[in-house]
């Protein structure tokens, strides 16, 4: 199994998200171009959903527009679209662009049905349905599919989710056709044993369809990602955990930024990703590696923090 281990960094979008202002379109492209210098394999620059829903995110176009010719070899960058409508707005950044800006969209459901109704104003079944089309069409394009499974270890609204329930929806995102599952531990609920628990279970269910198997397999298996949030600072005691049942693709947040706003309850905002520097961290400390210039990587972290005015809580090393 490749040892080098994939990092997407989802700061641009999961990260600023969350943010009751609005950051400058100029300064989301900076820390893209940021991230770039950092050389992490995927940007989640941006999400084509609905501004009434996710203001924060509106300008996805034009930070992809100004992206134009800048997309180093050897990166991609994607977006989530949460319906055909979405999909239809990647393809024609890619159509102006002349260029396959955007390598990839991701579709988002969830093991929840009260956070995917709040989420997405649809039930689990409803989002499966609007996918069907979204699939079908981004495959005509070229483009590859990316399939999230939110609330992995527990909602924000109904508490504990079993782990069966995300085997049952990962199932039904494999049989649509995406090309990636990745698995959301929405609001930071994973413990190490949690997260055990949870992988083995979807392997049971799903391993001969999946890699994390450890298996070399005649036909190429869907990638498993795993995307933690850090609440109670436990995220990255789960990365050996994921690295040891053959998990080779985690999601990051420079500067631990991020949190869905349809996660945050009256009483708690929705917590941060794990940090993109305390992953390749807790990667190195297991022995594997990722292609990351950490000394670059914590420039973007620290551009991340700057754009919400406040201190990194993980500064890295110092360049
Ligand atoms: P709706 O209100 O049920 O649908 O929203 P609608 O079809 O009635 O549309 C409402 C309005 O939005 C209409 O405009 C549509 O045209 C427009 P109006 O007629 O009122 O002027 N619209 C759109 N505009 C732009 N782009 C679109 C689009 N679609 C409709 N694609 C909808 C349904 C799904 C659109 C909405 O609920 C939505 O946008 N939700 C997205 C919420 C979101 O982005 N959440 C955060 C991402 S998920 C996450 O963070 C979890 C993750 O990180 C993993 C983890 O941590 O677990 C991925
Ligand atoms: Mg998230």
């Amino acid at each position: 199994m490749d040892e080098l281990v994939r990092i997407t960094d989802v700061s641009p979008r999961d990260g600023l998200q969350n943010e009751p202002g609005i950051v400058p379109t100029s300064l989301k492209v900076e820390l893209v171009r940021s991230l770039c210098r950092a050389r992490v394999d995927e940007i989640e620059v941006s999400s084509f959903v609905s501004p009434k829903w996710v203001p924060q995110l509106a300008d996805a176009s034009e930070v992809f527009a100004s992206l134009r010719n800048q997309k180093p070899d050897g990166i991609s960058f994607s977006a989530l679209v949460p319906n055909e409508r979405g999909l239809q707005a990647a393809l024609a950044v890619n159509q102006n662009a002349g260029e396959r800006l955007i390598d990839k969209v991701s579709i988002f459901t969830a093991a929840s049905e009260t956070f995917s109704a709040k989420n997405t104003n649809a039930t689990i079944a409803e989002t499966l349905e609007r996918f069907k089309p979204v699939i079908d069409r981004a495959k005509q394009a070229g483009i590859r599919v990316r399939g999230y499974v939110s609330c992995i270890i527990a909602c924000p609204f109904e508490g504990p989710i079993p782990p069966e329930r995300v085997a049952e929806v990962s199932a039904r995102l494999l049989d649509l056709g995406i090309d990636e599952l990745d698995l959301g531990d929405t609001i930071g609920a994973a413990t190490p044993d949690r997260l055990r628990h949870l992988l083995l279970t979807v392997r049971d269910r799903l391993g001969d369809r999946l890699d994390i198997t450890g298996e070399q397999r005649q036909y190429t298996p869907v990638h498993t990602i795993i995307h933690l949030h850090d609440t109670n600072g436990l995220a990255a005691s789960c990365v050996p955990v994921a690295l040891d049942l053959g998990v080779r693709w985690f999601d990051g947040s420079a500067g631990g930024l991020g949190g869905c706003p349809y996660a945050s309850t009256p009483d708690t905002r929705a917590p941060g990703n794990i940090s993109t520097l305390s992953l390749v961290e807790a990667i190195e400390r297991h022995g594997l590696r990722t292609r990351i210039n950490k000394d670059r990587l914590a420039a973007a972290s620290t551009l991340a923090r700057r754009l919400l005015d406040s201190p990194d809580p993980n500064p890295g090393p110092q360049a």
